[in-house]
């Protein structure tokens, strides 16, 4: 039998109760955690299907993670977000490979190109409205789900790498949405792309050949766009990527639940399907009502004005200001008097997320038992909201002394009063179990 070849046994094998040491079978199926059987193994399955599930076991692994696979019973709306992103996702690459195929990454055509799209082809005005609603709709939908894991201590042991490979794909997805500004190299795209660059410019030391690699020449143009059009393109497929290892880390250490205990008995679960896979697809269904009442009746709300003008390196709109998603990051870079001071304000707001695990020693992981903590964490959300209203109003005046203050909280939240909470903040009581605490113990 030459390496490759499969040993004879293997087409003619019968159901078996699972793979014998010495056997090449590949394993059945994951044991279920619960102790529950599984509503029905592929060690039934006959035919075409279990002929390819005995060599890669996929519809058995579907079956043990999306069908069988059980959920803390006490879910809420926010726990659909995390549906809500991958459906999004799928939708933007979707969108974002048809747009490729008809844009030009050229300083001269790019902007005609991108009209094109919306005026000519057929079709065209909807592709584009669906990447830019998708875009606005996806970091929101991203906020939520950040602001979810924050609220409910989902970040705390044992998810401390699901919490990490969120933050790389939050970074991933910031990243992707502004090379994606800068493609149809309107005002706001030139402009916006400016500020950033001598933004990263006023690194010390390094600072000037950071900008230069960016920039690709002297000034913003072809070379830019087109680094831009091809970073754009790679990391939409690197966020892809990552989001596999996420989900990956969500069945290894399982869904947080809104009391932040983890399930004791099966009595405090339910399967997968068809309980959350229905719940998921009401939240779907909303989210899609909202992202058509956007993109048919208010397009005009998440688009700016000043980007349906070509750039023009000549002349600098009144208003600089980046989409609303990364205005508390703009507000930050703007309160603070030095320019690469800002960009360390900036960059460390979204570094010390990372840390967040270490940083809140509490054992209590819900805000819900959580008094102290619980209203700290409504003002980190007022000050990141005031931050992206100081952005909106360019740190003028007493916007200044409001961006300031709100950075000061927004840093202290993380790193004065979540290592102090232990000391300071008493805890209610936990209920004993998700069903105690639904009064179906
Ligand atoms: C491309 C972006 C993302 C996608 C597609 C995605 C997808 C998902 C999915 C499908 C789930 C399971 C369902 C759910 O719990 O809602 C999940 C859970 C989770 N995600 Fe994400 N996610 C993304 C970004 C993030 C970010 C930015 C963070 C925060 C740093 C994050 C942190 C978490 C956590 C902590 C959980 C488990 C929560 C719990 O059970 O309480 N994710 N994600």
């Amino acid at each position: 039998m030459s390496r490759w070849s499969i040993p004879p046994d293997l087409d003619t094998m019968g159901p078996r109760p699972g793979p014998s040491p010495h056997s090449m079978e590949p394993p059945m199926t994951k044991p279920n955690m619960t102790g529950q059987p599984p509503s029905r193994s592929t060690e039934e399955s006959s035919g075409v299907a279990g002929w390819i599930d005995r060599r890669l076991p996929v519809i058995s692994g579907f079956r043990a993670e999306y069908i069988d696979f059980r959920m803390p019973k006490n879910l809420n709306g926010l726990w659909n977000f995390g549906a809500i992103l991958t459906v999004v996702l799928l939708l933007m690459l979707a969108t974002g490979t048809f747009l490729a195929m008809h844009f030009i990454p050229t300083a001269t055509e790019a902007f005609l190109s991108v009209e094109a799209i919306d005026r000519q082809l057929p079709g065209g005005w909807m592709l584009r409205g669906m990447h830019v609603v998708g875009a606005n709709l996806f970091l929101a939908a991203l906020y939520i789900h950040l602001f979810r894991g924050l609220y409910y201590g989902s970040y705390k042991a044992p998810r401390e790498i699901l919490w990490i490979s969120g933050l790389v794909l939050m970074v991933l997805v910031m990243a992707t949405a502004f090379a994606g500004y800068v493609l149809p190299w309107g005002q706001m795209s030139f402009w916006g792309a400016d500020v950033i660059s001598k933004a990263v410019g006023a690194v010390p030391v390094i600072g000037g050949t950071l900008e230069h690699i960016l920039a690709g020449s002297d000034q913003l143009g072809d070379i830019f766009l087109h680094r831009f059009f091809v970073i754009h393109f790679i990391l939409a497929f690197l966020v892809v990527a990552v989001v596999g290892i996420h989900v990956v880390a969500v069945h290894v250490a399982g869904s947080n639940n809104p009391l932040g205990i983890e399930p004791k008995t099966p009595k405090d679960t339910l399967p997968f399907h068809p309980y959350f896979t229905s719940k998921d697809l009401i939240g779907l269904v909303l989210f899609a009502l909202i992202f058509a009442l956007l993109m048919f009746f208010w397009p005009g709300l998440l688009t700016e004005p000043d980007n349906y003008a070509p750039a023009d390196p000549m002349h600098t709109p009144a208003d600089i200001e980046p989409e609303w998603y990364f205005l508390p990051f703009y507000g930050m870079l703007q309160s603070v008097p030095s320019k690469f001071g800002g960009l360390l304000a900036a960059a460390g707001s979204l570094l010390i997320l990372f840390a967040l695990p270490w940083l809140d020693r509490s054992p209590v992981r819900s805000m819900r038992f959580r008094p102290l903590c619980r209203v700290g964490l409504l003002g980190l959300v007022v000050a990141f909201v005031l931050l992206a209203l100081v952005g909106k109003h360019h740190a003028q005046g007493s916007w200044m002394a409001l961006g300031r203050i709100s950075l000061l909280y927004y840093f202290g939240y993380f790193l004065v009063l979540l290592p102090l909470a232990p000391r300071l903040e008493k805890t209610r009581p936990l209920p004993a179990s998700i069903s105690a605490a639904q009064g179906d113990a």
